[in-house]
C-alpha cells in the first residue's frame, strides 16, 4: 500500500466531525443505475469507509451493509456514529481494499467514496471482480476542493489550498483535482455524473474541514506550531463581517461532486 493517511486518532476524530456527508443525489444516481440495469439490493460493501460518510446514507437501500477501512481509528469513529444513529443493518471492520474479507460473488454493490485514488487499483479491481455477483456494481465517487460562493472569499481559500499548502499534497491528489478523469473503472457498462453540492457552513467548521485535510497535516509536520489556519480564519472573518462573532458567520460553499458507476456482466 502506497499511502497511509487519515489514520491516527486525532485525524480520524477531526475527519468524523468536519468532513462532508454526501447529498441525496449521490444515492439517487447509484440506485437508479442499479435498478435500470437489473442489479440487486441485498448486500453492499463500502470500502475505505472512514467514519461512515459514504456508508450510512446508503444503508436503508440494502438489506446488509458492511463498511471496511484500513484504519482502526476510523472504524472506531464509524461504530460510535452507528450507535448514535441506531442503524441496525450496518457493520464495520478493519481491512484493506486490496484484500477484501468477503466471499466470492456475494456482493451487489461495492462503493468507495473519496478513496479510490489511494488504493492499489489493479489489486482492488480484481478483489471487486471476485466478490461482486454477476450484475453487481462498483461505484466510485467523491468531491473536489471546496469553493466559496462569495467573490471576495474564494481567492483567499484558493490561495490557502494552492499556494500555502503547495508541495504538501500527495501526488495522487491530481485524481481529485480532475475528478477521476484519468482513473479507468474495470467494467465497460459505465456512467458518470458531475454536479455541485452546496451547503452553508459555520466559519469555524470550514476551518475544521481545512484542518482535516491530509495536506494540512503534512504542512503541520513541516511547520510545527504554525498559525496559517488561524490567519485564514481571521481574514475570512474580516471579509464576511468582523462585527459578528465568528461562530455565527455562515459561509456559502460548494464542492464539485462526481459519481462513476459500472456493472459487472
Ligand atoms: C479521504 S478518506 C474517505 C473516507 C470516507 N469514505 C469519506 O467519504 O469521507 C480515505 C479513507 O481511506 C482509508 N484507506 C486508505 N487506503 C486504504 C486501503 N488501501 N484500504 C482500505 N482503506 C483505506 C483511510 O483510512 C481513510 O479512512
Amino acid at each position: 500500500m502506497a499511502y497511509r493517511l487519515y489514520e491516527d486518532e486525532s485525524h480520524a476524530s477531526l475527519y468524523s466531525k468536519f468532513r462532508p456527508t454526501y447529498p441525496p443525489k449521490v444515492r439517487q444516481v447509484i440506485s437508479e443505475f442499479i435498478k435500470k440495469n437489473g442489479g440487486g439490493f441485498q448486500k453492499m460493501v463500502d470500502v475505505a469507509c472512514g467514519s461512515g460518510q459514504g456508508t450510512f446514507h446508503m444503508a436503508d437501500l440494502f438489506k446488509q451493509v458492511c463498511g471496511i477501512d484500513i484504519s482502526q481509528e476510523q472504524v472506531h469513529q464509524a461504530l460510535e456514529k452507528s450507535k448514535q444513529l441506531n442503524i441496525k443493518n450496518v457493520e464495520f471492520c478493519v481491512g484493506t481494499a486490496e484484500k477484501l474479507p468477503f466471499a466470492d460473488e456475494s456482493v451487489d454493490l461495492v462503493t468507495c467514496a473519496e478513496a479510490l485514488h489511494w488504493f492499489h487499483e489493479t489489486t482492488f479491481y480484481s478483489e471487486v471482480d471476485r466478490i461482486l455477483k454477476h450484475g453487481g456494481c462498483l461505484a466510485a465517487y467523491g468531491y473536489g476542493h471546496v469553493e466559496a460562493k462569495h467573490e471576495n472569499v474564494q481567492p483567499l481559500i484558493r490561495h490557502f489550498l494552492k499556494d500555502t499548502l503547495k508541495g504538501c499534497w500527495a501526488d495522487r491528489i491530481k485524481h481529485i483535482d480532475n475528478c477521476y478523469a484519468e482513473l479507468n473503472l474495470p467494467y465497460e457498462k459505465l456512467e458518470r455524473y458531475d454536479f455541485y453540492s452546496e451547503e452553508q457552513r459555520r466559519l469555524p467548521d470550514l476551518i475544521g474541514y481545512m484542518r482535516s485535510s491530509a495536506a494540512y497535516r503534512r504542512y503541520s509536520e513541516l511547520h510545527p506550531g504554525n498559525i496559517v489556519l488561524d490567519e485564514l480564519e481571521q481574514q475570512l472573518h474580516k471579509e464576511l463581517g468582523s462585527d459578528i462573532p465568528k461562530e455565527k458567520i455562515m459561509i456559502h460553499i460548494q464542492f464539485p461532486m462526481f459519481v462513476l458507476i459500472c456493472q459487472k456482466e
